[in-house]
């Protein structure tokens, strides 16, 4: 699977997991429900203006049965069905899930996966990659102000909050790309926080994982040395941490393996050396307002080096 050849999809109308099939029954019940009492209020409505008098319903009796009685039992019967059918949702717990903490920051998303063959964990940015078939928990919580989880072919929404944390399980029936975006307005780059949920056969998920946890790979030309040099010179890792080079901060994305993702800024850009080095010289152009400073002194062979070397952190 390669990320070009698959369109993301962000659809509640496809839904792709099994919570997703379930909201997508209750909603496609009710919206087919709510059409057929309108249609049927609007065809009251038509006989009553079109009637010319003679034997009427007494109008107590419209208040009574159509006011009260009606509602009643319709919202009734709604409800404890809609309450049966959610009881199958999946349980928000950890327990014999596989689990994943995602952390959403003004305006990306931290994903910590945990690596079962180090015990270590492995920082990635706004991808979460899970195996597919199986439920997966996504421990979500924020350092900033409250943002929210919407990943609309596999399940509902879910609030980051900060201090505490929230579960959402996540499950795709089969390996695919599934765009999420942030749900719940949290700044200027609201629009500009999305992510991808890809689902991968578990044996490449745990090829991928295994991968993800090794250290960043050394620099095997000059070009990509440069590169690395250029990092540390930028102070880059004042922010962020490449695994082998410099460890540490967690303001910004890990970029251990940076070069594997499909976007850079939280879906904003496609990921390859042009959008890299756009985006290291000026990202207030692209998302004004990130917390990104711009490396406004760097030169033009410097910043092509440092894309490459970016770009190959695979
Ligand atoms: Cu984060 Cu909206």
């Amino acid at each position: 699977m390669t990320a070009a050849t698959t369109t993301p999809l962000q659809s509640v109308l496809h839904p792709a997991g099994p919570d997703a099939a379930i909201i997508a029954h209750l909603s496609w019940v009710l919206f087919g429900g709510a059409a057929l009492i309108f249609v049927a209020v609007m065809a009251l409505m038509v006989i009553g203006l079109r009637s010319k008098g003679g034997r009427q319903v007494p109008a107590r009796w419209w208040i009574a049965g159509a006011g009260i009685v009606f509602p009643v039992v319709v919202l009734s019967a709604l409800l404890v069905w809609s309450t049966w059918r959610s009881a199958d949702l999946s349980p928000q717990t950890s327990r014999g899930a596989m689990s994943i903490g995602v952390t959403a920051k003004m305006w990306w998303w931290e994903v910590r996966y945990h690596d079962p063959a180090s015990g270590r964990e492995v920082a990635s940015a706004n991808e979460i990659r899970i195996p597919a078939g199986r439920p997966v928990y996504i421990g979500l919580t924020s350092t900033d102000v409250i943002h929210s989880l919407w990943v609309p072919a596999l399940n509902g929404k879910m609030d980051t909050v900060p201090g505490r944390v929230n579960g959402l399980t996540l499950q795709a029936d089969k390996p695919g790309i599934y765009r999420g975006q942030c749900a719940e307005y949290c700044g200027e780059q609201h629009a500009r926080m999305a992510l991808h949920v890809i689902a991968m056969a578990p044996a490449d998920f745990e090829r991928w994982l295994a991968n993800e946890a090794q250290p960043a790979k050394a620099p095997d030309n000059a070009l990509v040395e440069r590169g690395r040099a250029a990092f540390l010179e930028q102070r880059c890792q004042s922010c962020h941490t490449i695994r082998g080079v410099a460890e540490g901060s967690r303001l910004g994305p890990d970029l251990t393996h940076v070069g594997g993702r499909m976007h850079i800024a939280a879906g904003t850009l496609r990921n390859h050396r042009g959008s890299l080095a756009g985006w290291i010289a000026d990202p207030q152009a692209i998302k004004p307002g990130a917390r990104m400073p711009a490396a406004l002194d760097i030169d033009g062979e410097t910043l092509r080096a440092l894309a490459v070397y970016l770009e190959q952190l695979k």
